[in-house]
């Protein structure tokens, strides 16, 4: 297995030698491109961080977080389950770091999500009488929301509301609420969190007919006179199976509605699913097995090179329309951490992401930023 980044580390080191003298002064840390400077006047660069990050208890995420991302997401701490576990009890002090993070970097936090059908505590997913459910709804948004207003730069407002045909998903909200209930929910986080960009945020909104769900779904929102500035398209794709006409046809669809796009959960899986399907419905989850497994002790360099070309193909069309897309999050740091290690079968070995497992650049890190250096 080649030293894939030698050459790369090299030529950039040398890059940064002439460009940025402070960096020596501090010879402790390796010195990288840095993709929030790169990509500066394009779009924000973000990462979802875990709680071991948000906490600055992992090192390497110490060093490469404020150097590499401009933008952050918590990839589980300010969802209900975890920061509203009892009716009248709020848990945000994984939530209060993570915007202290922030605000010590000067680093964009985008919260998510208020209203979600999955990770909900339990005093919610058993709750049977409407009133109650309403109550909920109303406490959460306006209690969650109100906390961070002017502290967070923006919210999922409402995540994976749609089934994959575009319809309104079936969930404990559409069947206590009501279909209005996504308008109710931006309502209430526009008076909560009037300082604060809101968002709808799901799965596979760039395929065309979930895609018409999204639209009508965003209309439906603005028809209301209730603010909504921004969709959020999650990218949970995987290596060789990457929808780029679609994304192009979701881009420019969406942002003929006057709304900012996103790519807010973006990673490469490269190993194949059971059925061989992109979703990212948690819920469905497969056996192991070791030939579902087939990279335990490293990627070899064929796959590498696919996933650096394709990630290099959607940052090509993400500068394509860097004047519609106003945000890029990686959903993870490293390779590590990601969800894609353990769903939808538990214990495999994925390299999803631009960092790996040592937290250093991977191909796929210099291709996309070999693309600025055209420039
Ligand atoms: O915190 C508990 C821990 O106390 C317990 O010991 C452990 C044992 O299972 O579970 C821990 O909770 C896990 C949690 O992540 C924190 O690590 C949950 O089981 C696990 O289900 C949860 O997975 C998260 C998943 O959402 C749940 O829906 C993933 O980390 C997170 O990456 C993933 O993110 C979602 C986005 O929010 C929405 N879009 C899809 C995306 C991927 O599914």
């Amino acid at each position: 297995m080649i030293r894939y980044n030698l050459k790369y580390q090299l030529f950039f080191s040398l890059l940064i030698l002439l460009n940025t003298n402070s960096v020596i002064g501090q010879q402790s840390i390796p010195q990288t491109a840095s993709l929030k400077s790169i990509f500066k006047k394009d779009f924000l660069i973000g990462a979802a961080l875990n709680t071991k990050q948000i906490e600055d208890k992992d090192p390497k995420s110490a060093v490469l977080i404020p150097q590499q991302f401009s933008a952050i997401t918590p990839e589980n701490c300010m969802k209900a389950e975890v920061i509203h576990p009892t009716w009248d009890m709020y848990n945000f002090d994984l939530a209060d770091k993570i915007v202290a993070y922030g605000q010590k970097h000067h680093i964009k936090v985008n919260g998510h999500t208020l209203i979600w059908h999955s990770q909900l505590p339990a005093f919610v997913r058993n709750m049977q009488n409407a009133d109650s459910v309403k109550q909920f709804f109303n406490n959460h948004i306006n209690t969650v929301a109100s906390r961070y207003d002017g502290k967070i730069f923006s919210w999922d407002v409402v995540n994976e509301a749609l089934e994959e045909d575009g319809t309104l998903r079936k969930s404990i909200y559409s069947q206590k609420l009501g279909e209005n209930y996504i308008v109710e929910a931006f309502r209430l986080a526009q008076a909560a969190s009037p300082k604060s960009e809101l968002y709808y945020n799901d799965y596979n909104i760039e395929q065309p007919t979930k895609r018409a769900g999204a639209i009508a779904l965003i209309k439906k929102i603005q028809a209301a006179g209730v603010r909504i500035d921004g969709v959020g398209i999650q990218g949970h794709w995987r290596v060789n199976h990457i929808p780029f006409k679609d994304i192009e046809e979701s881009i420019i669809a969406f942002a003929a509605l006057g709304v900012k796009v996103m790519f807010t959960e973006l990673d490469l899986g490269v190993l194949s699913n059971p059925w061989d399907k992109d979703a990212a419905d948690v819920s469905q989850t497969a056996q192991y097995s070791e030939k579902m497994n087939p990279y335990p002790n490293g990627l070899p360099d064929s796959v590498q090179t696919q996933l650096a070309n394709n990630y290099e193909e959607l940052f090509k069309l993400f500068l394509k329309h860097k004047d519609k897309i106003s945000r890029v999050t990686f959903w993870g740091v490293s390779d590590g951490q990601s969800w894609l290690n353990g769903w939808p079968i538990r214990g495999r070995t994925n390299y999803p992401l631009l960092f790996d497992r040592n937290f250093d650049p991977k191909p796929a890190f210099y291709k996309i930023v070999a693309l600025k250096q055209k420039d």
